[in-house]
């Protein structure tokens, strides 16, 4: 292009790509730690690539809750209302929710209604349990409560309602969120309805550091595609081979943190959000929490929320608790 010509005016931001290049400026801005949401962790190549790491043999999480469910469907779909309506937040792929539904479609016919932000994610899942006999499949293409209070208020009188909550994703956010977003899901229930809580638990800090920093890097990949991500959609132009993988045990939270370190000072330009951004070396972007949980904390943080702990399932292999929390 001639340097006289001007410059094609960029397309205006999707307001999904807006809110994106506002929170990748926030965050990027902080001082001092400098960090980014976890939620952009999760494009199709991000999901995809998480899918992987749940099948490492580092990352024991998703093999231990298979495990749980495998061995107590039947038990806690014993513990559930009779007729229940399943509701599910971030049911990925399907996978891990299948021995569930399985156990309460032998008993009746039972609808099943995913929540999820990903369109990619609801056509997996749905495909993926499409065979179990008796189930009627809705999807919710939204975020976690927005598709839950849809849920809520389109269910018949006297319907129950049983929220799945699984694969330990409320170690995902601080325990004062977690607690938020407990009261905030039974805000929407009845009394009585249930919730399905599954809560990876503390374990050997090296065990820990291994699970989310594997031998051959796809949870090293998972974290650097956020930057990827970036340049792809934001007219970014960090440079990939500047960065590495870090993840540390924070004591004081009992979280295991991902971060990406500068290896050396790096400047890059995140055009649509309008913002340049500098990292001195051994810098870090902060850009995940795992919080891991005793279960004996579970009853305490359950009533904090307006739930009772009805029953508990552990899986002491690797360390992964179900709970079943019933609304007051
Ligand atoms: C989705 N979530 C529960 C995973 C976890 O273990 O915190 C995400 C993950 N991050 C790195 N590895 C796995």
């Amino acid at each position: 292009m001639s340097r006289l010509a001007p410059r094609p005016a960029a397309a205006p931001l999707t307001p999904d790509l807006a809110a994106f290049a506002s929170e990748v400026r926030n965050g990027l801005t902080h001082a001092p730690q400098k960090e980014l949401p976890s939620k952009y962790l999760y494009d199709d190549i991000g999901s995809a690539l998480f899918e992987a790491i749940t099948v490492l043999p580092e990352y024991g999480l998703t093999r231990s809750e298979d495990r749980l469910l495998t061995r107590y469907a039947a038990e806690i779909v014993e513990a559930l209302p009779a007729g229940v309506t399943v509701a599910e937040l971030g049911s990925g792929s399907g996978r891990k929710t299948r021995r569930i539904l399985e156990a309460l479609c032998r008993k009746r016919p039972t609808s099943y209604c995913p929540i999820e932000i990903s369109r990619t994610a609801l056509q997996v899942c749905r495909r993926e349990l499409a065979d179990i006999e008796r189930i009627a499949i809705v999807g919710y293409e939204r975020d976690y409560l927005a598709g839950l209070a849809e849920v809520s208020r389109q269910r018949a009188a006297g319907e129950q309602l049983c929220v799945l909550f699984l694969g330990s994703t409320i170690g995902n956010f601080t325990r004062l969120a977690a607690t938020r977003f407990l009261r905030e899901i039974r805000s929407m229930l009845e009394p009585g309805d249930t919730l399905l809580l599954g809560t990876d638990l503390i374990k050997p800090v090296e065990t820990l550091l291994a699970a989310y920093d594997d031998a051959i890097g796809v949870t090293a990949a998972f974290n650097l595609n956020l930057l990827a991500r970036i340049n792809r959609e934001l007219d970014g132009d960090f440079d990939l081979t500047a960065f590495e993988h870090v993840a540390r045990f924070n004591r004081d939270a009992r979280s295991v943190e991902m971060h990406l370190r500068a290896k050396t000072r790096v400047e890059a330009r995140v055009g649509a959000a309008n913002l340049t951004v500098a990292l001195e070396a051994g810098e870090t972007i902060w850009t995940e929490s795992s919080h891991k949980y005793h279960a004996d904390e579970i009853p305490a943080i359950a009533a904090d929320a307006g739930f009772v702990c009805a029953h508990q399932w552990v899986e002491k292999e690797w360390g992964f608790a179900e709970s079943l929390l019933v609304s007051a």
